[in-house]
């Protein structure tokens, strides 16, 4: 074992501070990276706080951070596809069983086996594992993505979490050229699905409560943006989706989204709302409409995504913050008070 330099939090209420945590030595088939960026994902902020705390319960101390970009710094004997000084990508995961019919099928999200990148019981050294608010992560092989060459180190980090968790529902659902998308909360994920959907050809609405956002929207990809506050504006759009994918953390009105949804449309919920949300049956029975949930995405998704990103130049728009502001972040997250991603510069850790 040996220490690490992280951030973490001692409680549901306590602010973040410096701390050292152990890693394990690597094993043969692991992959040890210096963390460089990591995005603040909102699932973060509930966990950091226990939101989730019947889903899942917060185990203090806790180090989040699952949207990991870094270097390889050492590798285990057994691993061929990674070397000492290559890029390499954490998202989400960092083990899974590799048997069941899910790991089989490529999708690890829904393993019931699986080890998330932090909160989850770390089987090497005991205790819960420890995201990427960190110098340094020590991985399974199978679950490091390669990370292309030609993009902006700081804004690839958040495609681990929010670029995977709207790409991969979209594949799902068919979305090409001639689909009307909409694109309901412009944070994190929101941003990234507006840039995929437009990408992908699709003709994209975006849905905020945010006026500062319109410009915005339009510049990240969106043909139409929709003010969610102004009924007029909303109604225009009755029954005319064939997709809508809901990023939104907080308590909000989903059936006005289901009524916007054409015959057999369907609304995909990713964001992660602590209390339940009131789904009327009439707006689902008319017109065939369906309602569901999608979970990050698999390994090899997460890869072909990262290599979609490559292609099209597709990066999250960040705003780089030493690791010293992550209180001050969290304050501004609550508040939407980001455009679009916070990505911390871990060489801000150097100096704890
Ligand atoms: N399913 C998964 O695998 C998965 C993966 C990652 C994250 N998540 C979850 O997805 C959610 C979004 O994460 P994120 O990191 O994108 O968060 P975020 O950056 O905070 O974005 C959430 C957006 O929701 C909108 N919003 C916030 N409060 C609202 C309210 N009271 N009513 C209506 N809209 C509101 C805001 O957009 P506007 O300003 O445009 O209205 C805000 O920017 C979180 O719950 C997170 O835990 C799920
Ligand atoms: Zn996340
Ligand atoms: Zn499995």
């Amino acid at each position: 074992m040996y220490k690490a330099k992280a951030y973490s939090v001692t409680s549901e209420t306590s602010p973040f501070a410096s701390t050292t945590i152990d890693r394990r030595d690597p094993t043969e088939h692991d992959v040890q990276i210096e963390i460089l960026f990591c995005g603040i994902c909102h699932s973060d902020l509930h966990q950091a706080r226990n939101e989730w705390s019947g889903m899942m319960p917060t185990v203090y101390p806790c180090v989040p951070g699952h949207e990991i970009v870094g270097r390889v710094t050492k590798v285990g004997s057994a691993v061929t596809k990674f070397k000492p000084g290559d890029l390499a990508g954490v998202g989400c995961m960092v083990d899974s069983d590799g048997t069941c019919p899910e790991c089989q099928a490529g999708l690890e999200q829904f393993c019931n086996n699986f080890v998330l990148t932090y909160n989850f019981p770390d089987s090497h050294i005991g205790g819960v594992t420890y995201g990427g608010y960190s110098d340094s992560i020590v991985v399974k092989d199978h679950f490091v993505l390669k990370v292309p060459d030609n993009l902006d180190l700081a804004g690839t980090a958040p495609l681990l979490c929010a670029g995977i968790t709207t790409y991969s529902p979209m594949r799902h659902w068919g979305i090409t050229q001639g689909k009307k998308v909409g694109v309901v909360g412009l944070g994190g994920l929101g941003h990234m699905a507006v840039k995929f959907a437009h990408a992908l050809g699709a003709h994209t609405v975006v849905f905020t409560t945010s006026p500062s956002k319109k410009e915005d929207a339009l510049r990240l990809g969106a043909d139409e943006v929709v003010l969610s506050k102004d009924a007029n504006e909303m109604a225009k759009h009755a029954g005319s989706f064939d997709f809508i994918l809901d990023a939104v953390a907080a308590e909000h009105d989903i059936n006005a989204y289901i009524n916007m949804l054409a015959r057999d449309g369907n609304i995909t919920m990713v964001g992660a709302p602590a209390t339940p949300l009131p789904v009327g049956a009439f707006g689902l029975i008319f017109r065939r409409r369906s309602f569901s949930g999608s979970l990050i995405g698999g390994i090899a998704e997460t890869q072909e995504m990262l290599d979609f990103c490559s292609q099209h130049n597709i990066t999250s728009d960040v705003e780089v913050i030493p690791i010293q502001k992550l209180n001050e972040a969290y304050e501004r997250l609550v508040r939407s008070d980001v455009k679009y991603r916070f990505s911390i510069d871990m060489a801000s850790l150097k100096s704890e």
